[in-house]
C-alpha cells in the first residue's frame, strides 16, 4: 500500500511537477494536499510544456485519479481555467476530486493580497499575489467559505453577504478603497460552483478507502520546506505547510501511513520573492545560473534570485520531512561551469552552527562554508544511467549525499520524462 510523498527541499520550483510526473506513471492517484494556485509546476511531455498551478502533476496519465485535497485552497477561477485548458489540449479530466472541506480562495483575497504589498513597502514579502495568505488567514479566523459552502447556494449567499461586509468595511475604512459588489460576486461564484460540482466529493473518505484498497498514492508538495510558514524564513514564507507533516491535516491520510519521502533537490539553488538566501549569488554567476537555467518565475514571471547549493538547507529539511531520497534535479544546468560551490555549513563568528538559525537576523550574519568542485564541462542531457555520468558530476551528487544524510534516488537531466536517472525504485 505505497503512500509516497515528494516535497520541496529548497524555496520552491526545484522539479517536483517533474518528478510527480515521472512517479505519477506508476501511481492510482495524486494528491496536493496544501498551497493553492501560487504553485507553479511544469511538467514537459515529448517537448510540450504543461503549466500546472492547481491540478496535480498526475493528471497527464489517463486513468490516475487527481486530487485537490482539504488542505488546499481554490481560486475556483484557477481551477476552472485549467480544467479548460487540459480538455482544449485532449486532456482527460473526468478523474479530478475535488475537496468539500478545501476553501475557497475569494476576490476580497486576492486583493488584500495586493494591497497588503503594496502596504509593506520595501518590507513586502513578493508574494505570487494569489490571494493565498489572506485565504488562510480567513481559514484561521472561522470566516473561511469551503468548497461545502460554494456549492450550496443558501448557505453560500447567507455566508458571503456577512463575509463581504466585514471585508468591505476593512476595505473602505482602512484602505480607502472601494467596495467589492455583492450581486456581482454572488452570481459569478455561482457559475463557478455549478462547474465544480462534478468534481466534488469528500476526498478523506475517498483517500482512505483508496488507501485500503492497496492504491498507490502520490502526495505531491507545492512551496517547499523553506518556504513553510513553521520551518521557513519566517516571515519570508508560505501560510501553508509544505513538509511532509502537512500531509496528515491536509489530507485525512494519517502520518503513519506514509512509506517514502522523497525530497526534491535543485542542483543549485534558486528563490523568487523577498527574504533570506544564505547562497545567493549578486554577480555573474548568479547570472550565469538564471540564464541557462532560464529560472523565471512560472507564475509570475520575475526573475528568480540564484546562487550555489546549500547542503544545509537541504539537510535540515531531510530532518523536517523525514526524507528517505532525494530526487536531484537540473544537474545539467551546471554542464557549463568550470568551478561548483556546495555550502555545506553555516559560520558565525568563526564557529560552525550546527542548526538552521530561527532568527533572521542571525541567518542574514551567517557566512556558508564552500566546498568547490570541479565541473564535468560536457553535456549529460543524453546520459541515461548513473555509472554514464561524468566522474566529476558523480562526486558533487555523493558528496551531497553525505552532507545531507540522505540517500540518492533520482537525477533528473532534462525536463522531459525519459531524462530521468533511477537510483532506487520508488513504487
Ligand atoms: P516545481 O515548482 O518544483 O514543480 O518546479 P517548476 O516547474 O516551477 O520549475 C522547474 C523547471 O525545471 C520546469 O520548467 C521543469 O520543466 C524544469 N526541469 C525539471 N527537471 C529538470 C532537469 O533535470 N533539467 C532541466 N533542464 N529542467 C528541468
Ligand atoms: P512551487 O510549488 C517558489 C513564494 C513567493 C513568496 C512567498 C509567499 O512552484 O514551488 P504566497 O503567494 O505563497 O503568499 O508567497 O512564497 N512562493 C513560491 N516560490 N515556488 C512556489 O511554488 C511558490 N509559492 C509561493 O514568491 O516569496
Ligand atoms: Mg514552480
Amino acid at each position: 500500500m505505497p503512500a509516497v510523498v515528494i516535497s520541496g527541499t529548497q524555496w520552491g520550483d526545484e522539479g517536483k511537477g517533474k518528478i510527480v510526473d515521472y512517479l505519477a506513471e506508476k501511481a492510482d492517484t495524486v494528491v496536493r494536499f496544501q498551497g493553492g494556485s501560487n504553485a507553479g509546476h511544469t511538467v514537459t511531455v515529448n517537448g510540450e510544456e504543461y503549466k500546472l498551478r492547481l491540478l496535480p502533476s498526475g493528471i497527464l496519465y489517463k486513468g490516475t485519479t487527481c486530487v485537490i485535497a482539504n488542505g488546499v485552497v481554490v481560486d475556483p477561477e484557477c481551477m476552472l481555467e485549467e480544467i479548460d485548458a487540459m480538455k482544449n489540449r485532449g486532456v482527460d479530466v473526468s478523474n479530478i476530486r475535488l475537496s468539500k472541506r478545501a476553501h475557497v480562495v475569494m476576490p476580497y483575497h486576492k486583493l488584500f493580497d495586493e494591497l497588503n504589498e503594496q502596504n509593506r513597502g520595501d518590507k513586502k514579502i513578493g508574494t505570487t499575489k494569489r490571494g493565498i495568505g489572506p485565504c488562510y488567514i480567513d481559514k484561521a479566523d472561522r470566516i473561511g467559505i469551503r468548497v461545502c459552502d460554494l456549492i450550496d447556494d443558501e448557505e453560500f449567499a447567507a455566508r458571503l453577504k456577512d463575509i463581504l461586509a466585514q471585508k468591505n468595511f476593512i476595505l473602505e475604512r482602512v484602505y480607502n478603497h472601494a467596495p467589492l459588489d455583492y450581486e456581482e460576486i454572488l452570481s459569478v461564484y455561482k457559475n463557478y460552483a455549478e462547474r465544480l460540482r462534478p468534481y466534488v466529493c469528500d476526498t478523506i473518505s475517498f483517500l482512505n478507502k483508496q488507501f485500503d484498497a492497496g492504491k498507490k498514492i502520490l502526495f505531491e508538495g507545492a512551496q517547499a520546506t523553506m518556504l513553510d510558514i513553521d520551518y521557513g524564513t519566517y516571515p519570508y514564507v508560505t501560510a501553508s505547510h509544505p513538509v511532509s507533516g502537512g500531509i496528515g491535516v491536509g489530507t485525512g491520510i494519517a502520518p503513519k501511513k506514509i512509506d517514502k519521502v522523497v525530497g526534491v533537490v535543485k542542483a543549485y539553488c534558486t528563490r523568487v520573492g523577498e527574504g533570506p538566501f544564505p547562497t545567493e549569488q549578486l554577480n555573474s554567476i548568479g547570472e550565469k545560473l538564471r540564464e541557462a537555467g532560464h529560472e523565471y518565475g512560472t507564475v509570475t514571471g520575475r526573475p528568480r534570485r540564484t546562487g550555489w547549493l546549500d547542503a544545509c538547507v537541504v539537510k535540515y529539511a531531510g530532518q523536517i520531512s523525514g526524507i528517505d531520497y532525494m530526487a536531484v534535479t537540473r544537474l545539467d544546468i551546471l554542464d557549463d561551469f568550470d568551478e561548483i560551490k556546495m555550502c555545506v555549513g553555516y559560520k558565525i563568528d568563526g564557529k560552525i552552527l550546527d542548526e538552521i538559525p530561527a532568527s533572521l537576523k542571525v541567518l542574514a550574519q551567517v557566512e556558508p562554508v564552500y566546498e568547490t568542485f570541479a565541473g564535468w564541462k560536457s553535456d549529460i542531457t543524453k546520459v541515461r544511467k548513473y555509472d554514464d555520468l561524468p566522474e566529476n558530476a558523480k562526486k558533487y551528487l555523493e558528496r551531497m549525499a553525505e552532507i545531507t544524510n540522505i540517500k540518492l534516488g533520482i537525477i533528473s537531466v532534462g525536463p522531459n520524462r525519459d531524462q530521468t536517472i533511477i537510483l532506487e525504485k520508488i513504487f
